[in-house]
């Protein structure tokens, strides 16, 4: 172990071996009909354009996209111009038995890693809603994925995620840095050509029973 002993980080959870092979299968097939209809695609970085390594696509009312002019969420695929398609109910239930949060995900991002794809240390706040976590589910080959705090410079630790676990951030953890170091080739036979996939549930906006009733409807 190279990295810093960091005391665990409040509301950061993993339950590995969440889904077994079957529910993997099962999901694995799902996000093959959400692919199929909303088309993977490599983004790019805000100002620099600089394209993604991992490739992307969404199912949910609302998507998260990222181009030169920036990172954002909307209704439809960049490329098609098409709605994403609907969240799978498998993904629905895991939110309800493990998000602890009374509204659903907007959005789910569909993640694609080959095996030299990559994703730098950053913070998921392009949401409006910090008070539900952001809940990932890890199909296919293993990866190194490191977390911190809610600084840059916090220190970090890496921990593997293998096809079938689930990661919560919620409470201090829902603003903590975090990324993908490294993909570990061939250790999983659940996607044929290999890769990883990760599928990230996200509460997008406030709840509207948290709008309070204007003056004249109390
Ligand atoms: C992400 O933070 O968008 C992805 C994390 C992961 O791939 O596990
Ligand atoms: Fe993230």
């Amino acid at each position: 172990m190279t990295e810093p002993r960091t005391t665990p980080l409040e509301g950061f959870r993993l339950v590995p071996g969440r889904l077994d092979r079957a529910a993997q299968e099962t999901l694995r097939d799902a996000i093959r009909a959400v692919v199929a209809a909303a088309p993977l695609y490599r983004p790019t970085m805000p100002r620099t354009g600089k394209p993604f390594s991992v490739r992307m696509t969404n199912c949910g009312s609302l998507g998260w996209v990222s181009d030169q002019t920036g990172y954002r969420y909307q209704p439809t695929h960049p490329l098609t111009g098409e709605p994403w398609p609907p969240i799978p109910p498998m993904l629905l239930d895991l939110w309800r038995e493990l998000g602890d949060y009374p509204e659903p995900p907007e959005a789910c991002l569909v993640n694609f890693y080959e095996p030299d794809a990559r994703m730098g240390l950053h913070q998921d706040v392009d949401e409006e809603d910090f008070a539900a976590p952001v809940l990932s589910v890890s199909l296919g080959d293993t990866c190194l994925f490191r977390i911190g705090g809610p600084k840059r410079g916090d220190p970090t630790r890496s921990l593997r995620l293998a096809s079938g676990d689930v990661v919560l951030l919620g409470g201090a953890a829902r603003l903590a840095f975090h990324g993908v170091d490294r993909i570990y080739p061939a250790t999983s036979t659940l996607l044929s050509q290999g890769g990883r996939i990760n599928l990230t549930l996200r509460r997008v906006l406030k709840p509207v029973d948290a709008i309070p009733a204007p003056e004249f409807l109390r």
